[in-house]
């Protein structure tokens, strides 16, 4: 789908459907939506005024056939929520909703107002950015497996037109939209990754991606590097399969003197079987999502090198690899030596995400030594217990950082909520026979432990967050934003955090 920008009145753009909005409780349409209410001879205050079930709440979406009186065939409602609580994370709703409506409708084209401009408060661009994204999220759908797609007859909805009619804003809006556009695909490149089965993305898939991202620098380090490296936990993990592992690396640079650096770190299980420890089938199901953080990674540093105008270094690193039992593989019991030194006893191979990243994160410090590190990872199920699939849990060894990822997520429209790195779970990581086990105590705290286990292998001082995603990286509910099943979880809340947008 191509988004243009066009400076006019909504009311006499040419297209199948025409979107304009309303806030809850409105009963007399003002603005773009007021004329096109006219130009229909009142027919949406009509409707408002007759019937209950249109509300305009957030995510609601109504629709009236012109009948000849606008060029365009239809106009649709979509609903903004009550005008108190507005704020960026329901334009992307709202705009998405309406794309949704449109995928319904099969219709091929499709021209918006910018919802949150004018009554919304919002400045042009970012309402814009906001419009954007909700239409390419709400677009998305994962079907490229599919021999016979659902709707094979009907239209692709290929052009969608952003209009506005104030002409000094159209520069503003076009950066907006452009904005948004990129910001979708990498959010979309995520999904894409993570909705693909385990034998179509494996390690050396992440690879290809990874090295096909134009702008930027990436190096490739194989078995044999991280053998040189001595990252025994990575390796340990690696061992069970006959698929290769990895550890990628991608830099940006800005063109002029960096204002900081950051480097963030995705876990890349393409599929945890949990090993010798094996899972029941069922918990195997969806575990081709174990690279969920890695593809937030991989689609944050796709959007930073098209957008290309970001001031801070970013560098993103991939530990990837598969997690499979097999008469090479890890066993319970296994001591194994950290690239930092440290020893591991393995217990519980399941527990493989912990393994992958500190020899990670230990790499990606001695490489770039960051003012901020992020580490992204389906790193346990006590996450979904705790918080479900509605927010992350964030651990920290900086409250300034996980303060600010925490601020970010809510115009990118993601939720995070920290949870404590108390040094007692240092306790529950004590090993009879090696520095540490790599699991805690039974069902104690198991998010917690986690985030414990890895801070053992972040430097004194450094400002490190830890990002739990498990719960929200693959879900069962459908959002007009977001997809049932893979959610792309991270990418917004990266480079909202990173351009400072809101
Ligand atoms: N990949 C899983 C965590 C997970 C579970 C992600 C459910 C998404 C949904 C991770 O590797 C794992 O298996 N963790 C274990 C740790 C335990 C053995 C200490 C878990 O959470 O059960
Ligand atoms: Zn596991
Ligand atoms: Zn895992």
């Amino acid at each position: 789908m191509k988004i243009t920008v066009t400076g006019g009145d909504i009311a006499q753009h040419k297209a199948d459907a025409i979107i304009v909005n309303l806030f809850e409780g409105v009963k007399k349409p003002g603005g773009a939506t007021g004329a096109v209410d006219q130009a229909l001879d009142g027919a949406i205050s009509d409707e408002l005024a007759s019937t209950a079930a249109f509300k305009s709440k957030l995510g609601e979406t109504w629709i009236f056939n012109t009948y000849g009186k606008l060029p365009a065939r239809y106009v649709i409602v979509t609903g903004l929520g009550k005008q108190e609580d507005f704020d960026s994370a329901k334009i992307r709703r709202a705009s998405a909703a309406a794309v949704r409506a449109c995928l319904r409708l099969k219709v091929s084209s499709a021209a918006s107002i910018i919802h949150g401009a004018g009554i919304g408060g919002h400045d042009a661009e970012s309402a814009a950015r906001l419009v954007a994204e909700g239409m390419l999220l709400g677009a998305y759908k994962f079907d490229k497996r599919k021999q016979k797609k659902n709707d094979d007859k009907a239209p692709e909805l290929s052009t969608f037109a952003l209009v506005e009619h104030d002409a000094k804003k159209l520069d503003k809006v076009k950066q907006g939209a452009k904005t948004g556009e990129v910001i979708a695909h990498g959010v979309n490149t995520a999904r894409d990754l993570v909705f693909d089965s385990p034998n179509n993305v494996t390690p050396a898939t992440l690879r290809d991606v990874a090295q096909g991202i134009k702008g930027l620098t990436v190096s490739v380090l194989e078995r044999k590097d991280l053998e040189k490296l001595g990252m025994g936990a990575f390796l340990s993990v690696a061992r069970g399969s006959d698929e290769p592992p990895y550890l990628l690396h991608m830099s940006y640079k800005p063109p002029k003197k960096a204002r900081k650096k950051v480097a963030i770190v995705g876990k890349g299980i393409t599929f945890d079987s949990g090993g010798l420890s094996l899972k029941p089938p069922q918990s195997q199901e969806t575990m081709k999502m174990d690279m969920a953080g890695a593809a937030a990674v991989l689609g944050t540093m796709k959007a930073i090198a098209e957008l290309g105008d970001l001031d801070i270094q970013v560098d993103g690193f991939v530990a990837t690899c598969e997690n499979m039992p097999s008469g090479r593989a890890s066993r319970p019991g296994d001591i194994v030596k950290t690239m930092n030194g440290k020893t591991v006893e393995i217990l519980n191979t399941d527990a493989e995400g912990r393994l992958i990243l500190i020899d990670t994160l230990t790499y990606a410090q001695k490489e770039t030594d960051p003012d901020e590190m992020i580490d992204l990872a389906t790193l346990t199920g006590a996450c979904v217990i705790a918080l479900g699939e509605v927010a992350s849990g964030l651990m920290t060894s900086d409250q300034g950082l996980a303060d600010r990822i925490i601020k970010a997520g809510e115009p990118a429209g993601e939720k995070f909520w920290q949870l404590p790195l108390y040094e007692e779970y240092q306790e529950m990581l004590k090993s009879d026979v090696a520095d540490l086990k790599n699991i805690g105590a039974k069902g104690q705290a198991g998010t917690s432990s986690a985030g414990m286990f890895l801070k053992n292998f972040v430097d004194e001082g450094r400002k490190w967050a830890h990002l739990d995603i498990a719960g929200p990286a693959y879900t069962s509910t459908d959002q007009p934003e977001v997809p049932k099943g893979a959610t792309g979880v991270g990418v917004r809340t990266l480079l909202y955090y990173l351009y400072g947008l809101n």
